[in-house]
């Protein structure tokens, strides 16, 4: 089996993190979402994998490479513009031949790995399966219907009323029948071939589509909510361990990841946390839920459930920062100088919530 990843698109919700960055890349418990799609896709015993790239194609080939650091095989696979789901499909086919695949969307984090589903999937006659998993907001998403004897009857792509409560997560296993789908349907009304008028022409002709009920927890982290979810939820399951320095002023969970070179000093530190190489912590509290990327300095202040990427400074600030993505390079400090007054360099779509 082989598998593809989708790491294309615009990731024009994450503005403006993703103006310079690809959304794939943005780390969550300090490792880029990417990263960890690469590893759970190596973890089930595939290491032939496509990676299809968009206009962020140059920063990914950079930080991926070809694959080495994680034991796979990386072919790079350019579409021309998001032109959707199936579209990137389309444009895989000579690095998937015949092979069976699996599909996983570039900026999926997912519980538990895909490892049985992979076992599942290889040993049957399925044309294809997907992964679906309950939600309570079904309409942000594809939803699926099940015929009586299980296999999907219908597909809708975030339907205004949706019809079940099943969403498909973004993994999906398909067979070369796929080919002959993605080959016949038509972009749909935002303009893309979309991967669900996929699988519902597989269905309509006759292919047997089953579906894999995913238990664990999942998070499409296309907003920056979807962000800080994924990060609390990956911390909460990471093991610790302490690398960095702690001076005997601070105070430091059990639950908390410190890197090589970095330093606590007269803090306290809550897990779980995650803290990151060469990054210093001074006379400051880091609440549960915070990863803090490597060589970013946080003195004077407080910091609780945040993603904090590499090199951000955070010096002297009055109020606890909460709830908060912040950049490569961003930095947060007092203004002393008069007027007494907030003030902001941010970049385009940036949002600031001020008490
Ligand atoms: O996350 C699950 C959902 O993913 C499913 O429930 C939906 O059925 C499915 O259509 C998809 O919806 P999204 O709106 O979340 O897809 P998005 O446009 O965010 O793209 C998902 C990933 O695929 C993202 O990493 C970018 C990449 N991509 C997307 C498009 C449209 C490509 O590489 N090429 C593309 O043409």
């Amino acid at each position: 089996m082989k598998g593809l990843i989708l790491s294309g698109g615009k990731g024009t919700r994450l503005y403006p993190l993703t103006f310079t960055s690809a959304k794939q890349l943005i780390p969550v418990a300090n490792m880029p979402v990417l990263f960890r799609v690469i590893q759970t896709i190596r973890d089930a015993g595939i290491v032939d994998i496509g990676i299809v790239i968009g206009d962020t194609g140059a920063e990914i080939r950079n930080a991926v490479g070809d694959g080495s650091a994680w034991g796979v095989r990386i072919t790079y696979i350019p579409q021309e513009a998001p032109l959707g789901l199936a579209h990137a499909v389309k444009i895989s086919q000579p690095f998937l031949g015949d092979d069976k695949f699996v599909m996983f969307l570039g900026d999926n984090v997912i519980q538990g790995g895909i490892h049985a589903l992979i076992r599942q999937f290889d040993g049957s006659r399925y044309n294809s399966q997907i992964v679906l998993t309950r939600v309570k907001e079904a309409q942000h998403y594809g939803v699926a219907v099940l015929r009586p004897d299980g296999s999907i009857e219908r597909l809708v792509e975030k339907p205004k009323v949706p019809p079940s409560d099943l969403a498909l997560v973004g993994i999906y296993m398909f067979d070369a029948s796929v080919f002959k789908a993605v080959n016949a349907i038509q972009p749909s009304a935002r303009g893309e071939l979309e991967i669900t008028d996929a699988i519902q022409w597989l269905v309509t002709a006759g292919y047997s589509v089953f579906p894999y009920i995913h238990k664990g927890w999942w998070v499409d982290t296309g907003k920056p909510i979807d962000m800080l979810e994924a990060n609390s939820l990956v911390l909460d399951e990471l093991t610790p361990a302490i690398l960095g320095s702690i001076d005997a002023e601070s105070t430091v969970d059990s639950r908390v990841t410190i890197g090589a070179g970095a330093q606590i000093i007269n803090s306290v530190v809550r897990g779980p946390t995650i803290i990151g190489e060469n990054t210093r912590i001074v006379n400051s509290y880091v609440g549960p839920f915070t990863s803090i990327h490597h060589d970013c300095v946080v003195e004077n202040a407080e910091i609780e459930r945040s993603i904090v990427l590499e090199h951000a400074r955070i010096a002297d600030v009055p109020a606890r920062i909460q709830d908060s993505l912040i950049g490569r390079r961003a930095t947060i400090t007092r203004a002393t100088s008069r007027p007494a007054a907030y003030k902001l360099t941010l970049g385009d779509y940036s949002a600031v919530g001020l008490v």
